[in-house]
């Protein structure tokens, strides 16, 4: 089964790149149906574009609501064949009633070994309280914040001078090997 995928992304859009790498190979179980950022300004907009991958921008700051924006989400959605979702750097915390919309089809990474450090600034929390180890995991998007299954993990030590920044780069060249390799393990599931 080829897995046809929207990558959500607010950012830079590092991780959104190693997947249309991934996807680049014809061996590779999924394709990238769409890029989508909730920011007008997200760098990987241009990359997606570059890749001539679809891209959509809903800017929240638009809507006065969650759900107001969220519905422009699902209806932009509707004009795509899309089996999953990937957020990939999307820091918009999705609705309940949205997630449950997509029921084990949204997926999200997070820089850190869950279900430590769910939420923001993982790596510095992980440093503050003198871990040795940290790493990334991708999990199914429930409806509770970093909560859902996890599907992989990859584990990076943190070394003795460490900053969050540095932790971050080491973890983040784990992130773009483990998100591929997770979209593999979801679509080969789904042939079984
Ligand atoms: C990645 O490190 C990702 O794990 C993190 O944001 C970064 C996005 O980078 N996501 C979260 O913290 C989600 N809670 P990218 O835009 O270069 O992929």
């Amino acid at each position: 089964m080829v897995l046809k995928l929207a990558i959500f992304i607010s950012g830079r859009g590092s991780n959104m790149l190693s997947i249309l790498k991934a996807c680049e190979n014809p061996d590779y179980p999924a394709e990238v149906k769409l890029v989508f950022s909730n920011r007008p300004d997200a760098a990987g907009l241009k990359v997606a574009q570059e890749k001539s991958i679809a891209v959509e921008v809903i800017d929240h700051k638009a809507y006065d609501s969650r759900e107001a924006f969220e519905e422009q989400v699902s209806k932009c959605l509707k004009n795509y064949d899309v089996d999953l979702i990937v957020l990939a750097g999307f820091m918009r915390v999705l609705s309940d009633s949205f997630v449950k919309q997509w029921p084990e089809r949204i997926i999200n990474i997070h820089p850190s070994l869950l279900p430590e450090y769910k939420g923001l600034h993982p790596h510095e929390r992980a440093i503050k309280d003198g871990k040795t180890e940290s790493g990334c995991s991708v999990h199914y998007v429930t409806p509770e914040l970093d909560s859902g299954p996890v599907i992989r993990q990859k584990r990076v030590p943190i070394l003795p001078g460490d900053t969050a920044e540095t932790l971050a780069d080491r973890i983040l060249a784990q992130e773009h090997i483990l998100y591929p390799e997770a979209i593999k393990i979801i679509a080969d599931s789904i042939d079984k």
